[in-house]
């Protein structure tokens, strides 16, 4: 396969990044009064303005015959048809099938897994029924007050991520707690205020061999059996989300207590699975059929819009162009609403271990930068924080602001001082302030020429700093499950385009299967001496300083 670099059309792209370097944002708005109609566009419930970037319909033209030219249509095709595009691990990518609220057949190796799905959210919904209404007992017959979901990563961001977000959705009939560190901190604090006898745990695992979680899922197991005084509690008070149904069992969990899931869904992309049982046990299996309606509804724009009219595709191709032809090398998430303040922390997983990668498709050496680093925080607490980075440092942060028309908990008075810092905060990074001006207005406030002379240049922002907007009408399931699959389909795109392989996550192993030894040794007291200087160092001190 040709590299992507030895593309015509990504050599016109290149060409055309070196003339738009040079060009302002300002001039652009200034010469096309229609320029937001034209770079923006409407879903059911959100807007999406990209008007705010270094770009003119020829960069769109460029950038959607780069997609065409590497046949994006086709992949979009493959992945929703379930062929085995995560190749590294010879898998389908059939996330999309989990949130399938069409009657359409989706055929993996001559099933229909459409059933299955069904199947699993029929006993998901059984499950969430049973435990919200108080029919499913503690060991000692009292009804369950409080779930702790025990994952990390892809089973723990996604559903913490959607509970945080739709805690105003929630009847409060359960009090659903996450606990993902192997720092034993972290289970301690979520565990002192409860009950035992009233506790659930979901053991949410694909592999069910993550160290961390199994580590704390055996303390859990622990602390229920020093309060029951029997380890048979476990079927009242464990349930098991996993692919590896056998390690469930050998755990203690009871069979009718383990949920599936598939080795078609990747972790990072696995909320919509029975790994969301904690967003429905929080919310009700209403709502989690809310979220998955929202993400098909986006899947459906996905797989039948034209690439002009199609937001992922424009997303991505967006952060494409700013990332690998201009040069950002970080991209901030900023979300205006606190249901949101999570969402970086989720999405620096979907992109990052994604398309964090610097090899393509045929094993060569990726000569071009691939996606930036993903970071983020809520908007106003990042403008007193880290926005003076993003308006005045050499290096250009493209940013997403996200907020809502509508607050879902409106107090009098708020919802527009929040909702005026977003607008403020987009129009500043673009337009900046000249030096010109800079000068007028701290002469019009009777500055004298020394102080503006010396202050002047302090106070000048260049401007042109990429950010697009997502304006969601309200959060609601609906409109959450529909912002995370436009990133997830976003993120999917940026992989075709740089030729990554976006499903597979070979870069987490080398340091796992690393702290199994170092945790042999620690415990063994046997240190190997392959070590390096600085780790033996480390670990010497560690040692030493304990045994004092
Ligand atoms: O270490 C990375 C990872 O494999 C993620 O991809 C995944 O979401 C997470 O660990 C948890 O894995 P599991 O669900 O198998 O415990």
């Amino acid at each position: 396969m040709t590299s992507r670099t030895s593309l015509l059309t990504w050599q016109r792209l290149e060409q055309h990044a070196s003339e738009m370097k040079n060009v302002h944002m300002n001039e652009l708005f200034k010469a096309d009064p229609q320029r937001f109609e034209k770079f923006s566009l409407k879903l059911p419930s959100m807007l999406l303005d990209f008007s705010k970037n270094i770009i003119n319909q020829e960069t769109l033209k460029m950038l959607f015959a780069l997609a065409r030219d590497i046949n994006l249509e086709t992949w979009r095709e493959r992945m929703f048809a379930g062929e085995r595009i995560n190749f590294t691990e010879d898998r389908a990518v059939l996330h999309t099938a989990l949130r399938n609220r069409s009657t359409k057949p989706i055929i993996l190796d001559g099933v229909n897994i459409t059933n299955e799905v069904e199947r699993e959210l029929a006993l998901m919904q059984s499950f969430v029924e049973l435990v919200r209404t108080g029919k499913w007992k503690g060991y000692s017959g009292k009804r369950i007050t409080d779930v702790v979901n025990i994952g990390v990563g892809g089973s723990n961001l996604g559903p913490q991520m959607v509970t945080e977000a739709l805690k105003q959705y929630s009847d409060n009939s359960l009090d659903v707690h996450y606990v993902s560190n192997v720092d034993g901190t972290q289970i301690a604090d979520v565990l002192r205020p409860l009950n035992p006898e009233k506790v659930l745990f979901i053991v949410s695992s694909k592999t069910f061999t993550t160290t961390e979680t199994m580590t704390n899922a055996n303390t859990a197991k622990k602390w229920l059996a020093s309060s029951s005084f029997n380890e048979s509690a476990i079927a009242n008070h464990f349930v098991a989300v996993t692919v590896n149904k056998d390690n469930a069992l050998k755990f203690g969990i009871e069979k009718q207590n383990i949920f599936g899931m598939w080795d078609w869904v990747g972790g990072r992309f696995s909320l919509w699975s029975a790994i969301g049982l904690p967003i429905a046990l929080d919310l009700g299996f209403d709502k989690f059929i809310e979220l998955l309606e929202g993400a098909h509804d986006i899947d459906q724009h996905f797989f039948q819009t034209e690439l002009e009219s199609n937001a992922p595709v424009i997303l991505a191709l967006l952060s494409v162009w700013n990332c690998t032809f201009l040069g950002a090398q970080s991209q901030a998430i900023l979300p205006y609403d606190q249901s949101l303040h999570m969402l970086s922390a989720y999405l620096q997983q979907a992109e990052m271990e994604s398309n964090g990668k610097s090899v393509d498709w045929d094993g060569n050496a990726i000569n071009y930068p691939t996606v930036p680093s993903i970071w983020g925080e809520l908007g106003i607490n990042g403008q007193h924080a880290f926005y003076q980075y993003l308006h005045q440092s050499n290096n250009v942060v493209p940013s997403d602001f996200i907020g809502s028309v509508e607050s879902v908990t409106p107090v009098k008075g708020h919802h527009e001082t929040l909702m005026a810092n977003f607008f403020a905060q987009t129009q500043a990074l673009m337009c900046g302030v000249d030096e010109t001006q800079v000068r007028a207005d701290l002469k019009a406030k009777g500055r004298t020429k020394e102080y503006i002379n010396k202050v002047a240049p302090h106070k000048i922002h260049k401007g042109n700093r990429p950010t697009n907007s997502i304006l969601m009408t309200r959060i609601s399931p609906y409109s959450l499950g529909s912002l995370i699959a436009l990133y997830e389909h976003k993120i999917f795109v940026q992989g075709i385009i740089l030729k990554i392989c976006s499903f597979d996550q070979w870069g987490v192993e080398l340091g796992k299967g690393l702290a199994n030894k170092i945790q042999d040794e620690l415990s063994s007291g046997e240190l190997s001496d392959n070590h390096d200087s600085s780790t033996t160092g480390l670990i010497d001190f560690y040692k030493e300083s304990l045994q004092k």
